[in-house]
C-alpha cells in the first residue's frame, strides 16, 4: 500500500486563485492537489489534501495524521504566525513535516517573518508559488518513497 502524505492548508486558502492573485497567483487548491498527486505517483506516495479555516480542525487532522500519514506538508497560512497549538500538534507527529508558503513571507510584513511551525518543520519552502508544494512532495519522495 502507498504511504500517505497529508497536505494541510489553513485559513483563507479556499480562496486560492481568487484571493490577491498578485501575491498568491491564479492557481487553485485543485491545481495544488493535481501537482502533488502527479509527483506522488512518481514516488509511490498517496496524498490527502485538506483545507480548513478553523484552527481546531487543522489540529484534529494533525492528530489523524498520527494514525494514517507518513508525512505532513502544511501551509498553515496565518496560523503560521500565531498558533502554538498547531506547533504542539505537529510536535506530536513523528514523520517528516514540511512547511510551505506560496509567497515569500520574508519579503512581506514583519509579522509574517516569524513562524511557530518552523520550530518543528524539517524543511521550509517560501516564495515558490504552488510549486513549493510539489518540491516538498519531491523531498517526501526521496525520504519515504
Ligand atoms: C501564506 C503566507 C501567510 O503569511 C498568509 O497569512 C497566508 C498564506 C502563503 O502561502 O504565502 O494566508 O502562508
Amino acid at each position: 500500500m502507498s504511504k500517505l502524505i497529508y497536505i494541510l492548508n489553513g485559513p483563507n486558502l479556499t480562496l486560492l486563485g481568487k484571493r490577491q492573485p498578485h501575491i498568491y497567483g491564479s492557481e487553485t487548491l485543485a491545481d495544488v492537489e493535481h501537482k502533488c498527486r502527479t509527483v506522488g505517483e512518481e514516488f509511490g506516495l498517496a496524498v490527502k489534501l485538506l483545507q480548513s479555516n478553523h484552527e481546531g480542525q487543522i489540529i484534529d487532522w494533525i492528530h489523524d495524521a498520527r494514525k494514517e500519514a507518513a508525512g505532513i506538508i502544511i501551509n498553515p497560512a496565518a496560523l503560521t504566525h500565531t498558533s502554538v497549538a498547531v506547533l504542539d500538534a505537529l510536535n506530536a507527529f513523528d514523520g517528516p513535516v514540511f512547511e510551505v508558503h506560496i509567497s515569500q513571507v520574508h519579503k512581506r510584513e514583519s509579522f509574517r517573518h516569524h513562524s511557530y511551525v518552523s520550530l518543528r518543520a524539517d524543511g521550509v519552502m517560501a516564495g515558490f508559488g504552488i510549486e513549493g508544494y510539489a518540491l516538498a512532495m519531491r523531498r517526501m519522495g526521496s525520504l519515504l518513497g
